[in-house]
């Protein structure tokens, strides 16, 4: 497996991959690599010949005051990780060889309306910056599908409209999420979390399984779920960003017709924003 670091190198070698006919797959990260992130490679590694796994800290989508100089970057363990798993090849750019003329100055990509409610309240220009830095990636790795994982939800939903509305010729895959024993959804961020802390923190998918049940059994009262799980989750030690029960597709709240119906969940334990979700059939 070869890690390249530059534009050029990358072109170069996916030129050969193209030229000899091979499917070319993408998976886009920030690194500090886990399961998840690992499931999403053996996944386009079903789909396609060649992998390319970007590990990319992309300062466009952390706010001010997020934790983009303290997210964990830990290159050498991802790559061992990666290798493992069969992955082809890695693009680890710095940031001035993506933003050579800085963030101020480079052009954004917009998705409206399903970037607008959740986290693209709660972290203004988040999904500018994650829209921006996958059409980049999209452009320079041309791949014919990307994987992106369920666990961030209202993301991929972002970046399937982004595809449909740019025509973009890539196949977007969803996976779903990889989760601890206990049902935590594994996060490069759950290592911020205090062992006591950790202890604690599958409240979050405790408390949607509970709400899952309710509207698997026909409850239709959604904000009396809403508050319940909030409430839970408060005395749980929890601070709620939001708790939410959405049309899985739109991302709007549902309605009581709706069928597919999908709980979207923010909450902080301490410091830590921990997000996750879970869909419904009925
Ligand atoms: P990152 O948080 O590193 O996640 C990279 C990919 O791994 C995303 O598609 C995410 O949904 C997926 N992922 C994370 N945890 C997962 C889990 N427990 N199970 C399954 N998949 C999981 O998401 C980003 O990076 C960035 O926003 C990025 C898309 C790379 C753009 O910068």
């Amino acid at each position: 497996m070869r890690t390249v670091h530059t534009l050029k190198e990358l072109r170069a070698i996916l030129q050969g991959y193209r030229q000899q006919g091979k499917r070319i797959g993408l998976v886009p990260t920030m690194g500090n690599l886990h399961e998840g992130h690992i499931s999403l490679v053996r996944r386009a590694l079903e789909a396609s010949d060649v992998v390319v796994t970007s590990i990319f800290v992309n300062p466009m989508q952390f706010g001010a005051g997020e934790d983009l100089d303290t997210y964990p970057r830990t290159l050498q363990d991802d790559q061992e990780k990666l290798e493992a798993a069969g992955n082809t090849l890695v693009f680890a750019p710095a940031p001035d060889e993506i933003y050579p003329e800085g963030l101020a100055r480079h052009t954004k990509v917009v998705v409206p309306e399903v970037s607008d409610g959740h986290c693209g309240a709660s972290r203004p220009g988040h999904f500018e910056g994650v829209a921006t830095v996958v059409t980049m990636l999209f452009n320079i790795v041309q791949p014919d599908v990307a994987v992106f994982g369920e666990k961030d939800f209202q993301q991929l939903a972002v970046i399937r409209k982004l595809v449909k509305d740019l025509v973009m010729p890539v196949d977007v895959i969803g996976a779903p999420t990889v989760r601890e024993e206990d049902g935590l959804a594994k996060s490069s961020r759950n290592g911020y979390l205090s062992a006591e802390e950790r202890n604690r923190a599958s409240a979050i998918y405790q408390s949607m399984q509970t709400t899952a049940s309710a509207l698997t059994g026909g409850q239709t009262d959604y904000a009396a779920l809403e508050q319940a799980a909030s409430n839970t989750l408060k005395n749980a030690g929890f601070r709620p960003d939001y708790y939410t029960i959405v049309n899985s597709l739109t991302l709007k709240p549902a309605s009581p017709e709706d069928r597919e119906l999908t709980i979207l969940a923010a909450a902080y334990l301490g410091t830590t924003r921990l997000i996750d979700n879970l869909s419904v059939t009925r």
